[in-house]
């Protein structure tokens, strides 16, 4: 069975480099996409507040049976919680929907910069690791600059900074910002979706050229950087596919041509002006 690599964080505690975004399922959804997901060796998976599924994966991790240390479970809490009572109560509320009874990462979704609250919402999830109720602690669309204002106002850096990050998103500074600081970046969308970044010219001959398919080569691309991949599906052929990613490596040449295509993807999200 596929099992993918563990990395260190500065907690401490150790990320599988490989784990299963559950956006956008449903409770239903998930809890099949989970059990299966674990089935097949995945022992990480990535959930959040705001995808209203947190209940799911917990009926998932528990239909399959596994310990529950034995698997790393991510969430992230929405802008209403930004404070230090608030991150409390958000963590309240995640671990009854999960039904567990400690988180391996929480993470603050979005920095929303217009409500200038992050680094009280910092200050909670430092706390909430001090408690023992989160083992390592984390932010999600952090530009340096919010970082930055985190380690300097408490002088403790994030344990993981998600990022979307793919060939399209390559986000070289943040990612130097993050390893500069001990901060492991953590790719979400990694995939693109799965649409026309499958299909770049770049990505199908270096799929060809190892016998993978472009998903597959495009997962290489972050797991060979050490970068901590999170792609979806509700498909059990894909879920095993995106997995089976550490038996190959791409060339310096493919490495850079898929670098070669930063910036020329669909837009994405901006942390200063969109957030929940
Ligand atoms: N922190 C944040 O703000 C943030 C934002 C967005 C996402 N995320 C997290 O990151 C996770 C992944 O990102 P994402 O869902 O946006 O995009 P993604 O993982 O890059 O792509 C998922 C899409 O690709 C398809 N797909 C999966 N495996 C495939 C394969 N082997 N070949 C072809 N197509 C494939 C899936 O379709 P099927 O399901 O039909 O297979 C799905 O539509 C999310 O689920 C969520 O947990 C975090």
């Amino acid at each position: 069975m596929a099992t993918a690599p563990l990395i260190q964080l500065a907690s401490g505690h150790s990320i599988p480099q490989l784990g299963l975004g559950t956006w956008p399922l449903d409770d239903a959804q998930a809890a099949d996409v989970v059990t299966t997901a674990l089935e097949l060796g995945y022992r990480h998976i990535d959930t959040a507040e705001n995808y209203g599924n947190e209940a799911g994966v917990g009926e998932g991790l528990r239909r399959s049976g596994m310990p529950r240390e034995d698997v790393f479970i991510t969430t992230k809490f929405n802008r209403e919680w930004h404070s230090v009572n608030g991150v409390h109560t958000a963590w309240e509320n995640a671990v009854r929907r999960l039904g567990v009874d400690y988180l391996d990462l929480f993470l603050i979704h979005w920095p929303n910069p217009d409500q200038d609250s992050y680094v009280q919402a910092w200050d909670g999830l430092t706390q909430l690791r001090a408690e023992g109720k989160v083992r390592s602690i984390g932010v999600s669309n952090f530009f340096p600059a919010h970082a930055g204002r985190l380690i300097e106002a408490t002088g403790v850096a994030p344990d993981v900074n998600q990022l979307q990050i793919s060939p399209y998103w390559v986000k070289d500074e943040a990612r130097a910002f993050n390893a500069g600081h001990g901060t492991v970046t953590e790719s979400y969308t990694p995939i693109g979706r799965g649409k026309e970044l499958l299909g770049e010219p770049a990505v199908v001959a270096a799929a060809e050229a190892h016998g993978v398919t472009p998903a597959q080569g495009v997962l290489r691309w972050h797991t060979q950087q050490g970068l901590v991949a999170i792609p979806k599906s509700t498909h059990r052929e894909r879920l095993a596919e995106n997995l089976d990613v550490f038996g190959f490596d791409l060339t310096p040449e493919e490495l850079g041509a898929f670098n070669a295509l930063d910036g020329s993807g669909p837009e994405a999200a901006d942390p200063e002006s969109f957030g929940h």
